[in-house]
């Protein structure tokens, strides 16, 4: 027996897992064996990866992958120590410079993780006689950090300015010396719709409370040179909390906070996640640095340029690069990501707590690296295999989703049989 201790505690995690598999909640690992790209392959079969946020194709792009490796050869593996011990090295510092710069504030600093840098900030800058607004549907990291800082927290319905200001009038009221804090995404990731920024600018000013912005969903996707919603939008001078990761289209891996000097300094002093935590590889902050780099110039103003062209062969087109589905139920999303696997298309089944309960659906991103043509195709597949089956017999796994004819599985295709419909999708095995 491999874990022959306490019989009981081993029985409460089996009846627990037992219970997420019995409500179709449970999660597994699948190991790709592929550097992260348009292509995924799982146990060796290779699919369309909808599934990454590497907006911009940048994770394996030879720039930001050449500066990784230099950085790892200079400053070694792991940074040994957390940033204020000895753990920051020379690449923490140039991004930071790099992305404070990038943002139009005076200073920036460098997470683990776009997670670590929500919680340490939250955490950081409220109190338990303060109130945290967030959006419903904010991210688990900015939830999380709401509710380690201890503040009274107040969640106001998505997107919806109207409830907004009437809880700011109520935090008013009810706690006349507290520090009002809104937090919120400007595209927020489980639905790919863009906050309605200028009304909360207007009513943060109006009331007096501080806004914590997460653009990791829009850093690289909106705005000029990719520098998030709050650009496009004229904004960003306005926001005291700005938050992105180096994750998604700058990627790597980590996260940040930009906004004024004081603000940094007191998250070096206060942020929990930052002082009892080792630093992120220099190699993490060095390939973010060759990607932002990438993402301000025009090589970045073509990955956006082709987001809007992919973006427009879906229905309706996301605004960003986020397009989602809404199945409903858990088994059912489950199977329809199923399907859509068979298709040759990576396409994650949410399901709760990452989503409100009967919302489960399947989540596309998109990245610059994507053929159109595949993107074309799966728009096709997603009309099809969403839409009801049109006759009962038909097997939706093994049918073509445009045009009902058998499909044939190849091993590195899939192919209508039908002569006139030429559904089919190819994948360039010799590549693996
Ligand atoms: C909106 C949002 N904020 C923050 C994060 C956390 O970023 P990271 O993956 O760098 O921890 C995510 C990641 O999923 C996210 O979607």
């Amino acid at each position: 027996m491999k874990n022959p201790r306490h019989p009981m505690f081993q029985d409460h995690l089996q009846t627990t897992l037992a219970s997420l598999e019995a409500r179709h909640l449970r999660r597994r690992l699948s190991v790709s064996d592929l550097a992260t790209g348009p292509l995924v392959g799982f146990g060796g079969q290779t699919l369309h990866n909808f599934a990454s946020n590497d907006y911009l194709g940048l994770a394996a792009h030879p720039q930001v992958v050449a500066a990784a490796l230099e950085a790892t050869r200079d400053f070694g593996a792991g940074a040994g120590s957390s940033r204020l011990v000895t753990g920051t090295q020379r690449p923490h510092r140039e991004f930071e410079e790099k992305i404070a710069a990038f943002k139009n504030t005076a200073a920036a600093l460098v997470f683990g993780s776009g997670y670590a840098s929500s919680t340490g900030a939250l955490q950081a800058l409220a109190t338990k006689d303060d109130v945290i607004l967030l959006d419903k549907l904010a991210h688990a990291c900015l939830v999380d950090g709401a509710r380690l800082s201890g503040a009274t927290i107040r969640p106001f319905h998505h997107n919806d300015p109207t409830h907004l200001e009437h809880h700011l009038q109520w935090a008013r009221q009810k706690y006349a010396r507290a520090r009002v804090f809104i937090v919120t995404e400007s595209v927020f990731s489980m639905d790919g719709d863009l906050a309605p920024l200028r009304d909360v600018v207007e009513l943060k000013d109006q009331y007096g409370a501080v806004l914590l912005l997460d653009e990791a969903h829009a850093v690289g996707v909106l705005g000029r040179g990719g520098r998030g919603l709050a650009d496009q939008l004229g904004l960003a001078h306005r926001i005291e909390v700005q938050m992105g990761t180096l994750g998604k289209a700058l990627g790597s891996s980590g996260g940040y906070i930009a906004g004024s000097r004081a603000l940094i300094d007191l998250l070096v002093n206060r942020a929990r996640s930052f002082i009892f935590s080792t630093a992120p590889p220099a190699a993490n902050a060095a390939a973010a640095a060759a990607a932002l780099d990438l993402c301000a110039s025009p090589e970045g103003d073509r990955g956006r340029a082709r987001l809007r062209e992919l973006a427009a062969l879906l229905d309706p087109a996301p605004p960003a690069a986020i397009h989602r589905v809404i199945i409903g139920g858990e088994e059912e999303t489950l199977q329809t990501a199923r399907r859509m696997a068979q298709l040759g298309f990576h396409v994650p089944a949410i399901r709760p707590p990452t989503v409100p309960a009967g919302t489960s659906r399947l989540r596309i991103s998109l990245s610059a690296a994507h053929d159109p043509e595949v993107v074309r195709t799966l728009s096709a597949a997603l009309r099809a295999i969403v839409a009801p089956a049109t006759s009962p017999n038909d097997n939706p796994d093994t049918v073509c989703p445009v045009c009902g004819a058998v499909l044939l599985s190849e091993k590195c295709k899939v192919v209508c049989r039908s002569a006139t419909c030429g559904y089919r999708i190819v994948f360039n095995c010799s590549e693996f």
